[in-house]
């Protein structure tokens, strides 16, 4: 059993090693620059004093290095120089699954001094967020970017730091946000851990840990906590793993009112980074027929023939019957006079469905191949269920014995009327 067990272990090595040869893929953790795009605001007030917003698409990168550094492409660029949170610690896969997005971020008129900046320094912030194109993360870094003059207006969003093609802002992540389970399909009945880590750049911070539910556009708190104060509200969360940047959460077992969208956020004053996170609910569908195969029907015998699908969520499943004929004719004609029964909901929120026909088959139907095919969305490939037909002529075996008895019976008689006769004379 144990060396059955080693052989898998270095099989799998092995072929990560192979892997690792062909693809090329490798930690991202000397990556020297992201293109990224940068989501632009220009914000004024309008006739009726009301905030305006429009975004503007604009080309930019993030460059890791030194203060001082040159920028590698003329277009905006955000030098992302060392710190104690590294996003690339973080990033897999290869440069071309990467997704960055560059936003401004507004306090919302809060203003206070970053612990780890300069007494004189101004910042001025920005969101960065890379996330994979097959949905194995999402990361949001904060850029920090100093600036020696404080800002004019209330609200920083009312006087963005004006920005040109070509320009150069020197930045530092300062917290990171991450999940690497941005969207979670589960069953019913399963516990789900939805991820969620954080890094500050600084130690012991002031954090707030929380975690709320949205369905139906409402929101719910599921957790919630905060490290100056200590206290916690909810569960699901182990408080002792916050420390070190954990905050993953691990739900109660799973219903149907589990789908939604759950949002981990980590608010270290004057930022609050979250992730949203989707939780769906898949459950597969039994397939059965009523037959096993093969079944044997007389001819000028008829039989009803279903196909069941149970126990399936979401909603939606098709099934087929189709029919291939012995003589291997190639195509699989869909039948048509296939009836349906209607969808039925159950207690626990899944769905069944039922397919049937009425089958009475000619001899040359022999040797037929019937299939059910059921397709939902949380099956890769549809499921089949089938069964072969023979079909037997109408049974004259009875009525040889019938015969031969009858034939016996007369020939007793007859034989026996003329013993009598020899007897009486
Ligand atoms: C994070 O904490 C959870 C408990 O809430 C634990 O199950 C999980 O293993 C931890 N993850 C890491 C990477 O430490
Ligand atoms: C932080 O962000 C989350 C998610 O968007 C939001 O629910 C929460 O109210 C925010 N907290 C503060 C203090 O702004």
């Amino acid at each position: 059993m144990r060396l059955y067990n080693m052989f898998w272990t270095f099989g799998g090595l092995i072929l990560a090693f192979l892997c690792l040869g062909v693809t090329g893929s490798q930690s991202l953790y000397d990556v020297q620059w992201l293109p990224c795009l940068f989501v632009d605001e220009h914000v004024r007030l309008n006739e009726k004093s009301h905030i305006e917003t429009k975004y503007i698409n604009r080309e930019a990168v993030l460059q890791f290095g030194n203060v001082g550094d040159k920028p590698i492409h003329p277009t905006i660029t955000f030098l992302v120089t060392a710190s104690k949170v590294d996003m690339r610690r973080y990033l897999e896969g290869s440069k071309d699954t990467l997704l960055c997005e560059i936003r401004r971020y507004s306090t919302g008129g809060i203003v206070m001094r970053w612990p780890t900046a300069g007494a004189q320094d101004h910042n001025v912030w920005f969101t960065c967020t890379i996330r994979h194109t097959q949905g194995l993360f999402v990361i949001t870094s904060f850029l920090r970017h100093a600036t020696a003059s404080p800002a004019q207006a209330q609200i920083d969003f009312m006087e963005w730091k004006e920005i040109s093609d070509g320009d150069l802002l020197t930045t530092s992540a300062v917290m990171v946000v991450l999940t690497q389970t941005p969207s979670v399909k589960v069953r019913l009945s399963k516990v789900p851990s939805l991820h969620c880590k954080f890094a500050v750049d600084h130690k012991l911070p002031h954090a707030t840990v929380e975690w709320r539910q949205q369905q139906h556009g409402e929101r719910s708190k599921l957790f919630s906590y905060s490290s100056r104060t200590g206290k916690t509200e909810g569960s699901g969360v182990d408080v002792q793993a916050i420390s070190a940047g954990n905050a993953s959460i691990k739900l109660p077992p799973t219903s149907i009112h589990s789908e939604g969208t759950y949002i981990c956020s980590v608010m270290v004053p004057p930022l609050n980074g979250s992730q949203d996170i989707s939780l769906t609910i898949s459950e597969q569908p039994r397939v059965s027929i009523n037959v096993i195969s093969p079944l044997t029907l007389t001819l000028g015998k008829g039989e009803k023939l279903i196909c069941d699908a149970e126990g399936y969520y979401p909603l939606d499943a098709t099934i087929e019957w189709y029919i291939e004929e012995s003589g291997g004719s190639p195509t699989s004609p869909i039948m048509e006079n296939v009836r349906y029964f209607s969808h039925q909901h159950h207690k626990d929120g899944t769905y069944s469905h039922s397919a049937w026909f009425y089958l009475q088959p000619g001899l040359e139907d022999s040797g037929n191949k019937y299939t059910c095919r059921v397709s939902h969305k949380s099956l890769l490939s549809p499921i089949h269920k089938s069964f072969y037909l023979i079909v037997k002529g109408p049974d004259y075996t009875m009525w040889y014995f019938v015969i031969i008895a009858m034939l016996v019976l007369l020939f007793y008689i007859f034989a026996g009327r003329k013993s009598a006769r020899k007897r009486f004379f």
